[in-house]
């Protein structure tokens, strides 16, 4: 007898660990039931995949949404329509809110906020404080938790931990890879005259290669002296792909599509400080050196950094003016373009988007087309030219640095759990977002 799905993808083209080949999915109660040639099968409902590539759940492990206090730029609901929007099934998102996502109950607060309100699933990071160090084994392993996160440079928020004393404690009670935004503080601080005021193009000037490779220097020595796990966000130069790629066994390397795309001087006189961003958009010598990582294999994963800010908040004067720009619904429109143009292959995208946060953080059941995994699948036309624009972003800041720009390659649908969320431009509710889970945590 035929199988029975509730759900078949017909005569789209997969990409995932097997390679690029036409194969339909059976879907049932949300998890993926049979990838191959599904000719008789019977099935609740069959969507044509006809001309389109089907990629495993697009997993974005660095956002920024807002949600308790400062809802004004984003909240979990908005971040995850632009999410579902841009093809992606899962976000982990950063601590830095108010109050920070820093003890157990700020975490199940979240968690409760975001459950069946997000329209993606998700993961929330814990930060790490002088205060809550002897917590980090109960931190890492509640319901909703990505892990831990420090700040050892500060950025937006007040979460800094830049002392050795308490670095040395936290690595000690590390037991899950912790991510880390690396800018070395005091360096910054003593730079901070540095900063030409009315002048973004002096921010990476200020915030330079070597606060950065310092910091990532330091931060290996101690996840090796302590044989810890470290995840260094957001790497944006050239000095410290080199220093990485020396030291694959401690650190894993996330690049955005920020640092991957737009370029210093350029960005700043285009975008003003809507390219600010910490760390830095850099000049291309840097580009070019992540591009480098990235075909080496150095680079495991993308993550956004999608970090809205209001344009009031955009348009203060530099350095008034604050950090961060949206990026988790054009993150794949953006890659999927570089694909087009040639700069990496189709299955390096889902290998850094889908199999790297998979493998890095240990996520149960997603990031794999496979049966028995979550039916989570990112649907993409490879051939549709599109113009972004600022009135297509669902994130509540409403504006994009990516505005005017076209690309080619576009998410038209995003499938969470077998449930189609987004087609073509719409999200379909109702909300359904569950926290991810993990081998080390829930
Ligand atoms: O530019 C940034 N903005 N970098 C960060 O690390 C934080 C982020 C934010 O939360 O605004």
């Amino acid at each position: 007898m035929a199988e029975t799905f509730d759900l078949v993808l017909k005569g789209g083209t997969v990409v995932n660990h097997d390679g690029i080949a036409p194969r339909d999915i059976g879907l049932r109660n949300g998890r993926i039931a049979a990838v191959g040639s599904l000719g008789a099968s019977a099935a609740g409902e069959v969507i044509d995949c006809t001309g389109l590539h089907i990629l495993p759940g697009v997993i974005d492990t660095q956002v920024h949404f807002r949600e308790p206090g400062l809802e004004h730029k984003e909240d979990l609901e908005t971040g995850s329509r632009a999410a579902v929007l841009g093809g992606v099934t899962a976000v982990f998102e950063m601590p830095n809110t108010n109050p920070p996502t820093t003890n157990p109950d700020a975490l199940a607060d979240k968690v409760r906020r975001a459950r069946h309100r997000m329209f993606c699933d998700f993961a929330f990071y814990v930060g790490a404080t002088r205060e809550n160090v002897d917590d980090i084994p109960e931190l890492e392993r509640l319901e909703g938790s990505a892990g831990i996160k420090v700040f050892v440079g500060s950025s937006t928020g007040t979460l800094l931990v830049d002392d050795d004393p308490t670095l040395e404690r936290i690595f000690a009670k590390l037991r899950r890879r912790a991510a880390f935004h690396s800018e070395d503080e005091a360096r910054l601080r003593e730079r901070a005259g540095i900063r030409r005021p009315g002048d973004p193009s002096s921010h990476p000037e200020w915030r330079d290669e070597i606060a950065a490779l310092t910091s990532t220097q330091r931060l290996v020595r101690l996840a090796e002296k302590h044989g810890r796990r470290i995840h260094i966000l957001h790497v944006s130069t050239a000095e410290e792909m080199a220093f990485l790629a020396e030291h694959k066994e401690w650190a894993s390397v996330e690049v955005t599509p920020h640092h991957l795309t737009l370029v210093a001087p350029e960005c700043y006189q285009r975008l003003g400080t809507y390219a600010q961003m910490n760390p830095p958009v850099r000049e291309d010598r840097h580009r070019q050196a992540l591009w480098a990582g990235l075909s080496a294999g150095i680079v495991d994963v993308l993550g956004s950094d999608h970090a809205p800010h209001t344009r009031e908040e955009k348009d203060h004067a530099y350095p008034q003016s604050h950090s961060g720009m949206t990026g988790v619904q054009t993150l794949l429109p953006i890659m999927l373009d570089h694909v087009n143009a040639g700069r990496l292959s189709l299955e390096r995208l889902v290998d850094l988007t889908s199999h790297g946060p998979q493998r890095l953080f240990g996520i149960r059941n997603k990031g794999r087309i496979a049966v028995g995994y979550d039916g989570d699948l990112t649907i993409v036309d490879l051939k549709r030219q599109q113009t972004i624009d600022n009135s297509m972003i669902a994130s509540r800041c409403g504006w994009t640095p990516y505005h005017g720009v076209t690309v080619t390659g576009w998410p038209v649908g995003t499938f969470v759990r077998g449930r189609r969320v987004m087609w073509e431009g719409e999200v379909l509710g109702p909300a359904a977002g569950e926290p991810v889970r993990f081998y080390e945590g829930v």
